[in-house]
């Protein structure tokens, strides 16, 4: 089937190369002429696993190709995804007017039926504004659908979980659109939930939402276990073999972050707020994951009494392993937050450190873990990578200055840490 997306940022990018390896026709519109010209000679502006290889297999042959033109997307596309950004406002409510604009353009560009399909993470009630939109702007009268199809795709893993989704949510407001979406996801061999609109706009908030929730809940958890000597991992080990709850987002750490969850969040509580509904559960969600990030630099303060002239390498500034992405990144936030404690920090993170430079100053930005730790009086673990499991730490013990050792996502054991010679602490156990 021909299809068009519009933006290729991770979630455009992703869909549409993962379309085309499906066998679909693919343009993909992207309005910034620099990154048009980089994909199209082959570069790839972010790292995703995989991504790579589905995007130049998919070129050569004829399948996948890249534009500036929403115009030529809108021509190409029988059904055209947005896929724009949906940035969070100051206040924490979502900015529309990039899907807004691009809902205009395609109506300016339409001459024959389209079924427009948002991708893009939006506020409940947005594919109504979309349609009435896109039926203002069009002056000729052309048939149109909105559907709505959330996506539910993990950075580091997008390309695997669009490839493979749990489940594929198709919201419309009529049946036309039905058998087109039928046939877009069909190679995908997944349940297809169809919905109404607004479901299925509630669908990826309410989702994101509870695995914040869950995270929450596992990082409160974590701090009752510190205070009567129990083990978070144990506890929730327990917990999570009961079905009914699982085991997945229940790992305690210094709290959630990344491009979505505080975003998706912040947003949730402000559409409830518009809808004049206090969605009180969620602001505790968002206060337990800032108070974790809290309490660690206070584990950190406490160990090592004044913070001021320490040197502390930082193993991680990702916001979660297998993605270069620093954005909203716990990792950074405590590197802000030691940073005004006027500690020296030696960071290392394995895809991150070229995005966090643009964010963080006067950071020591080093090779390896093992430089790093040269000098420091303490190594503070911020981000999961398997790769921190497997250092030698005898041989980074030797490299320090004192060996102290703050896993902040529970990574090490710590038997193993202790009987090493570190004064090693963790999260909730
Ligand atoms: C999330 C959703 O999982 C995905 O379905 C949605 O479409 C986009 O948002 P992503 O932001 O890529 O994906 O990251 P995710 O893997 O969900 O992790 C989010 C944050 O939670 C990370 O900072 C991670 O370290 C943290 N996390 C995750 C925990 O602290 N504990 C856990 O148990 C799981």
């Amino acid at each position: 089937m021909k299809l068009s997306i519009i933006g290729t940022g991770y979630v455009g990018l992703v869909t549409g190369a993962c379309f085309a390896e499906k066998g679909h026709d693919v343009t993909c519109v992207d309005n910034d002429p620099a990154k048009v010209a980089l994909l199209r000679g082959g570069g790839i502006p972010i790292y995703e696993p995989g991504l790579e290889d589905i995007i130049r297999r998919n070129v050569a042959a004829g399948r996948l190709r890249f534009s500036d033109s929403i115009a030529e997307g809108v021509r190409h596309g029988q059904a055209v995804f947005v896929a724009v950004p949906t940035p969070p406002r100051p206040d924490g409510s979502v900015e529309m007017r990039f899907v807004e604009k691009v809902a205009r353009d395609i109506a300016g560009a339409m001459t024959e039926y389209r079924i427009v399909v948002d991708k893009s993470t939006v506020p409940v009630k947005t594919g109504l504004k979309v349609a009435d939109t896109i039926k203002r702007y069009n002056k000729a009268g052309v048939e149109f659908d909105v559907v709505s199809n959330p996506e539910f795709m993990r950075e580091g893993c997008a390309v695997q979980d669009q490839m493979n989704p749990d489940r594929i949510v198709v919201g419309v407001t009529s049946q036309r659109p039905v058998p087109a979406m039928k046939e877009v996801y069909g190679p995908f061999n997944a349940p297809l939930i169809i919905t109404d609109i607004n479901s299925a706009e509630l669908i990826k908030h309410a989702s994101n939402s509870f695995l914040a929730l869950k995270i929450s809940y596992a990082n409160a958890l974590s701090a009752i276990c510190e205070c009567s000597h129990a083990n978070i991992e144990q506890v929730v080990d327990g917990v999570g073999f009961d079905k009914r709850i699982g085991r997945a987002f229940l790992n305690a750490g210094i709290g959630y972050g990344g491009s979505c969850f505080p975003k998706d969040i912040s947003a949730f509580i402000a559409i409830a707020e518009e809808l004049g509904c206090d969605f009180r559960l969620l602001k505790e969600v968002q206060r337990i994951n800032a108070d974790q990030l809290h309490r660690f630099v206070k584990k950190i303060r406490e160990t090592l009494w004044v913070l001021n002239d320490k040197v502390i390498a930082v193993f991680g500034l990702a916001f979660k392993p297998n993605t270069d992405d620093v954005r909203s990144s716990p990792a950074i936030d405590l590197v802000h937050a030691l940073q005004r404690e006027d500690t020296a920090i030696r960071a290392y993170d394995p895809q991150g450190m070229e995005k966090a430079r643009e964010i963080l100053k006067n950071v020591t930005f080093c090779g390896d873990p093992y430089e790093a730790a040269k000098g420091a009086d303490a190594i503070v673990l911020a981000t999961e990578w398997d790769e921190f499991k497997s250092l030698d730490y005898a041989r980074i013990k030797g490299l320090m200055t004192h060996p102290i050792f703050f896993d902040g996502r529970n990574q090490l054991d710590p038997a193993k840490m202790t009987a090493l010679g570190y004064t090693y602490k963790s999260i909730g156990r």
